[in-house]
């Protein structure tokens, strides 16, 4: 297995143990430890069956999307987690004549593994890049791994775990002329009761560090973003409710009584707000749009505008 680290473990740990210190933890947190990553997997294997369709029918699209790409297919996935969507491309690509190259980027070094090993089990090449898509120089870095044209996939919501108007801007800047750029965003459909499994997902970080459920609340609020009409966004935060020691990256860390931490936040998009950041804000051009069956999400296939 053939995996590039951009940014170690030693750097995770201690920038965690950081964000702890400042009160505000970074989506990166919640995918990285075995605890978060079951998390991870009991919440998405819901919204997994309901996004199959769609997925199976963009992934039939994948060989006519790429017909002008000459010889093999690069596929890069930013925020690629295990893979599973982004298997479903590389299948419909080889079942189509055609060989691709899989690129599955993540800061989690076991998500990095799983996506692999998956794209190895069906005999397509992988090379995994273990990055931090949160930084516009590591981006640049991941898409160079090969030239133009190239298919780049960046879903499960993946774009809505950071600030949208700054990191389409990043995002846009790796797609050039000839490549194609799948992605997708959660529908906003008023505020909802968190699941137990939303709460078990992002209390996992905080478990990790050493606190129960009993020593805080956790808080979940949705709220709109005045920077753009349609943007909302579901803030997430922990109080402790009593004076509570948390552990990370072999720190001690004092969290006193009454004292919050912020968790990772979702942005949530109507159909109008998200069309508008990836031809407005990201100067790309949409040529395909899919709606989920739930309605709950909506993929776009764009290109360079
Ligand atoms: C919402 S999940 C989506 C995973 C996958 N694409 C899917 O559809 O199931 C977001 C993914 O982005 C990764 N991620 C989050 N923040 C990151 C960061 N700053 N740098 C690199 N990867 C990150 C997580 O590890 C996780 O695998």
């Amino acid at each position: 297995m053939n995996i590039e680290v951009l940014l170690t473990e030693t750097e995770i740990a201690e920038e965690l143990a950081e964000s702890l210190e400042a009160r505000d933890l970074p989506e990166k947190f919640f995918y990285w430890t075995p605890l978060s990553i079951q998390s991870w997997k009991a919440l998405s294997s819901r919204s997994e069956e309901a996004l199959r369709e769609t997925w199976e029918g963009l992934a039939a699209k994948a060989p006519s999307l790429t017909q002008a790409f000459p010889g093999i297919v690069p596929v890069i996935s930013f925020g690629a987690g295990e893979g599973l969507k982004d298997r479903e491309v590389l299948k419909a690509l080889k079942a189509a004549g055609r060989e691709a190259k899989y690129f599955p980027v993540d800061a989690s070094q076991a998500l990095l593994e799983m996506a692999c090993a998956g794209a190895e089990d069906d005999d397509c090449d992988a090379h995994g890049i273990k990055a931090d898509i949160s930084s516009p120089m590591h981006l640049l870095l991941a898409a160079d791994v090969s030239e133009a044209p190239r298919l780049f996939l960046m879903v499960g919501n993946t774009l809505g775990g950071f600030d949208p108007l700054d990191q389409i801007k990043h995002i846009a800047e790796c797609v050039h002329k000839g490549d194609i750029l799948i992605l997708d965003a959660n529908i906003h459909a008023g505020a909802i009761e968190p699941s137990e499994e939303q709460k078990r997902f992002v209390f996992a970080p905080l478990a990790d560090a050493g606190v129960v459920p009993d020593d805080g609340a956790l808080e979940f609020m949705t709220k709109p973003d005045d920077r753009l009409d349609g943007l909302h966004i579901v803030t997430r935060r922990f109080q402790a409710a009593r004076d509570l020691t948390l552990r990370a990256g072999g720190r001690e860390i004092p969290l006193a009584r009454g004292e919050r931490i912020l968790l990772n936040f979702r942005y949530l998009f109507t159909k109008e707000a998200f069309r508008w950041l990836l031809t407005e804000q990201g100067g790309l051009r949409i040529i395909a749009e899919l709606p989920s069956g739930d309605g709950r999400f909506v993929t776009a296939v764009c290109i360079k505008g």
